[in-house]
């Protein structure tokens, strides 16, 4: 098994159901290093869900949330920080996550994310459009800010967890 000796953070970033969140617990028990999940810090920040920020209000005051809890996570180390999937949407935060952090980018096609996303409720941008022709249209919109965020792209289908865990390893 490759070990990451760098004091640097590894940021994981991608669309929506693409396993920022699982990769990312693996990675934090491979490494023995914290996790941090934004989107977690976030909802701890404001008292209410994600969905309820959304709904409360809007997604403008959500970014702004979002914007000022990677700004205080950036300047750490050693971490494991599993960003929301719409981080790559302000070049602020890129910026930030980059100086400390490698960033990996987590892909997965629409198909595969649709059968992840189906029955859960928790992202406010999918829950009414959860169609494969919704995700496609707003991944198609992110596409390049992903590639151009990203220091490492891994595509995840049909690879199991540790797979991904251990090409990311290899890779950093
Ligand atoms: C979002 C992704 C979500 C969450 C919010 C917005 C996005 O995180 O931050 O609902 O814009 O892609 P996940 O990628 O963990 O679902």
């Amino acid at each position: 098994m490759v070990k990451y000796i760098s004091d640097e953070n590894i940021v994981l970033i991608g669309f929506m159901a693409t396993g920022k969140t699982t990769i990312g617990k693996e990675l934090s028990n491979t490494l023995d290093r914290k996790l941090i999940d934004t989107d977690k810090r976030i909802e701890e920040k404001a008292g209410m869900t994600i969905g309820e920020i959304f709904e409360k209000h809007g997604e403008k005051h959500f970014r702004a949330l979002e914007n000022q809890v990677i700004k205080e996570v950036s300047g750490l180390e050693k971490l494991i920080i599993s960003c929301g999937g719409g981080v790559a949407l302000d070049p602020e935060n890129i910026k930030n996550l980059g100086q400390k952090g490698k960033i990996v980018l987590l892909e997965a096609d629409p198909k595969t994310i649709r059968n992840r996303i189906k029955n859960n409720k928790n992202r406010p941008l999918l829950n009414e459009k959860n169609s494969i022709e919704n995700i496609k249209k707003i991944m198609d919109q992110r596409k390049d800010l992903y590639l151009q965020a990203a220091d490492i792209i891994i595509d995840t289908r049909t690879k199991s967890i540790l797979a991904i865990r251990d090409e990311i390893l290899e890779e950093l």
